[in-house]
């Protein structure tokens, strides 16, 4: 019997129009865009103004948008699950106010948070509901509002991180395309270096905690980059091993967009020339759980099925990993 795999049947991404380039960056903290671009390679993010904006805004409208161009019925969609980590609310879930903004009134919905390995995790569990029979229409959604947890005050973070994201639809297939591999790893020991202080149940919102400015993303930028510098390289050496795939079979290496020179090492190490390299970074910066599918959304038109792309992340936990997918249609 042929085995059945989830296959990435389309792909829609989305980011608000609201663009804050590094020359507005520095009108707000002590930097430039020289140091900006050199140091991370990005020249401009989007952040997604106005009242009641949460993140559910960015999934529903590329939801929206990919039931359209793969003329699915809302109703049609068994789950949709996000991946993110600025929920519109503790609970419930974005996807459960995602699933309700699109009609999908016949799905259940959770979200995961892995950080910006969200995407690859959500991805690997959606593809196994389907590998098994129990579902027909996924959808994953990756999506990050990630400026409503960035201190603008704070020049080492808020350079970096944008809001945006995407969704793909999986579907069931008996060809040789769709997810092949996943590899994903977690080590909790990470969590001081790159985390929010306060807003959990360890130490909840206050008066001291806001005046403290504990409700912001902290990072210590040094060591979460040697971290993502050795693993995101390593996990994806490793997957493409694993699957016996040399440099010249991967068409693409779709890397999370969090620092231009973690995406160059992690290509060097995987023997892959930049013209294989999706890239967006300088447009959006790092959106999180977003970064992936706004990559492959962007990069739609030039891929063709068959093609071996290998997808890469790390992020706060740590979290970090590596898909191996075969993409299951050409250019429409
Ligand atoms: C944050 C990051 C860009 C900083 O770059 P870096 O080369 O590591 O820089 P450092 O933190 O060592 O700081 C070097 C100097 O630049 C300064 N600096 C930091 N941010 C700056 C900014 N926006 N503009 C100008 N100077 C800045 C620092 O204060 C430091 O100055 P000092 O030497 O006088 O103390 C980099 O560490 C990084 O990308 N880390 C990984 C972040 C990441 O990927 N996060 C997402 C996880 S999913």
């Amino acid at each position: 019997m042929k085995k059945t795999r989830a296959v990435i049947t389309g792909v829609q991404g989305w980011v608000p129009e609201y663009v804050l380039t590094n020359r507005e960056l520095e009108t707000m903290v002590d930097t430039n865009d020289e140091w900006i671009v050199t140091r991370t390679g990005i020249k401009e993010r989007r952040i997604l103004k106005g009242e009641n904006q949460g993140t559910s805004v960015i999934g529903i409208n590329a939801v929206k948008g990919l039931l359209k161009k793969t003329n699915t019925d809302p109703e049609d969609i068994d789950l949709i699950i996000c991946a993110t980590v600025t929920p519109d609310m503790p609970f419930p879930a974005t996807a459960n106010l995602i699933a309700d903004g699109v009609g999908a009134k016949n799905s259940y919905s959770f979200d995961i948070s892995a950080a910006c390995s969200g995407f690859l995790y959500a991805l690997t569990m959606g593809s196994q509901f389907i590998e098994t029979g129990m579902h027909k229409k996924v959808i994953v959604v990756g999506a990050d509002k990630m400026s409503s947890i960035i201190d603008y005050q704070d020049r080492a973070t808020c350079i970096i991180f944008g809001d945006g994201g995407g969704a793909v639809l999986l579907e069931p297939t008996e060809e040789e395309v769709g997810v092949m591999d996943s590899l994903l790893h977690a080590d909790g020991a990470g969590a001081p270096y790159l985390h929010m202080k306060a807003g959990g149940s360890r130490k909840p919102a206050s008066i001291e905690t806001v005046n403290a400015r504990e409700h912001y993303a902290y990072q210590e930028g040094s060591t979460v980059f040697k971290f993502a510098v050795t693993n995101m390289a390593e996990v994806s050496a490793q997957v493409m091993e694993r699957n016996n795939l040399k440099a010249e079979d991967v068409a693409w290496l779709v890397p999370h967009q969090a620092n231009k020179r973690i995406i160059d090492a992690t290509a060097n190490r995987m023997g892959v020339g930049p013209e294989k390299v999706m890239l967006n970074i300088e447009k959006y910066g790092n959106t999180t759980a977003g970064t992936l599918p706004l990559c492959l959304w962007d990069y739609e038109s030039q891929l063709k099925k068959g093609d071996n792309i290998i997808l890469a992340a790390f992020g706060g936990g740590f979290t970090w990993g590596a898909i191996y997918l075969k993409w299951g249609y050409d250019p429409k």
